[in-house]
């Protein structure tokens, strides 16, 4: 898949530069074509003619040009450039990237990348990897659809073992084809994804909601925008960016809810239900703060169920896929929301599992199809969960074709 790319290889000053040039003859050698940008420091550990030689291209190391050569280079460069990789990714050039910082070629050539699909391959002494401020850089970047090819854990330049050695070269090709491929198959299609929880008011200062943070719902945007879908995310309440480009629709209640996704539905092609929807509300909302007593009685009255409005109004084409947030006889459960609201899929949550299911990174799921096919998908990053759903939406989109 990296057959006819045109590679822009981005190094900057880190001990890994090494493995940038045996990551440039692998693009190589799958016939692709790669330009090099590197930084100053990284042209202190690597030197531009070993690039030059294994790209059979000149290597870029300035903004300015030559004298009487003029041109612009950052805007030539990513004018030509179909995929960005970054390896290594040092913590300084990270956060430029994060903050919009353009004061060298490889940063201003990030700045300039438009939309082309971006990889960083990160680097560093493994304190500096788990630095909060290092790791919401990486959030940042992530959550406007750059794609971080996680570090190795093993032993470091400074002679510590653990997270921060830059992957090995091999996995990146891997992770850039994978990638690429994943990247075109959700092109054409709208898809609308649900997260986060709604909030039932009780009076002004208390509400009724639950622990999800929307990290699955955002995972799953933002998965399907990196694979070219035109994504639609309402979402409850959270504290999350939503991913760039995405159509951002934001709610409170799960009426409100109902109301975005049912008024939009008909339009999507798949719609991907991981909000945790409050199936009550309390029948009264108090206008003034509600006083202490000894006891309350609070009356709840139903939800709309947005899921199984969207499965009566299904048309032809369209994929549903449903979440099930259970603690027990999972299947079975789960079994019979996929028929009682007529889904494509539904993706099961053993919530008391360690790792999994709410304000969580991690997540580890069940893909139940109708005819009781089941497909585990382990404990992963919450971003890997997510290309796994969509491998199998798009997987059922076209058996179904
Ligand atoms: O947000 P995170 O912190 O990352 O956590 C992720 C998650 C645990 C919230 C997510 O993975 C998940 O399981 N979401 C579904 C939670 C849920 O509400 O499950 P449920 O079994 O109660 O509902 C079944 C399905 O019906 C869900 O797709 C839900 O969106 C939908 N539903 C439920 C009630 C309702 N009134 N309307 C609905 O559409």
């Amino acid at each position: 898949m990296v057959k006819g790319e045109n590679i822009l290889l981005g190094i900057s000053g880190g001990i890994a530069a090494y493995k940038a040039a045996e990551l440039c003859r692998l693009f190589i050698r799958e016939n692709a074509a790669v330009q090099v940008v590197m930084t100053a420091n990284a042209c202190k550990f690597i030197a531009p003619l070993t690039l030059q030689t294994l790209s059979n291209n000149p290597v870029y190391t300035s903004i300015f040009s030559e004298a009487g050569a003029f041109n612009i280079k950052h805007i030539n460069l990513t004018n030509w450039a179909t995929v960005l990789v970054v390896t290594p990714a040092t913590a300084n050039i990270i956060a430029k990237m994060a903050y919009g910082l353009a004061d060298d070629l490889l940063s201003t050539t990030f700045l300039a990348r438009g939309d082309i699909p971006t990889f960083l391959a990160p680097a560093m002494n493994l304190a500096m990897y788990n630095d909060s401020v290092l790791q919401q850089n990486l959030s940042l970047l992530k959550d406007r659809g750059v794609i971080i090819v996680e570090p190795d854990t093993g032993e470091l330049a400074c002679g510590v073992v653990g997270k921060g050695r830059m992957a090995e070269p091999s996995a990146i090709l891997e992770l850039v084809r994978f990638s690429l491929k994943q990247q075109k198959d959700l092109k054409g299609l709208k898809v609308m994804v649900t997260a986060g929880p709604t909030q039932e008011p009780l009076d002004p200062v208390r509400y009724f909601s639950n622990y999800s943070s929307g990290k699955m719902g955002y995972a799953l945007a933002r998965a399907a925008k990196a694979r070219g879908g035109e994504v639609i995310l309402v979402s409850g309440p959270t504290s999350l960016t939503p991913p760039a480009g995405a159509n951002f629709k934001e709610v409170k209640t799960a009426r409100e809810m109902y109301r975005v996704v049912t008024s939009l539905s008909a339009e999507m092609d798949i719609i991907i239900k991981a909000a945790a929807v409050a199936d009550y509300r309390p029948l009264r909302t108090e206008i003034h703060k509600i006083k202490k007593s000894a006891f309350m009685e609070i009356k709840l009255e139903k939800n709309p169920d947005i899921l199984k409005t969207l499965g009566e109004k299904k048309r032809k084409g369209q994929t549903l896929v449903g979440f099930a947030a259970e603690t027990q006889d999972l299947l079975d459960n789960a079994a019979k929301k996929l028929y009682e609201k007529n889904l494509d899929l539904i993706v099961v949550n053993d919530v008391s599992q360690p790792g999994a299911g709410f304000a969580v990174d991690t997540n580890a799921v069940k893909l139940l199809l109708p005819g009781g096919f089941v497909e585990d998908i382990p404990l992963a990053p919450k971003d890997e969960v997510a290309h796994k759903i969509l491998d199998k939406i798009t997987e059922i989109r076209r058996e179904r074709r």
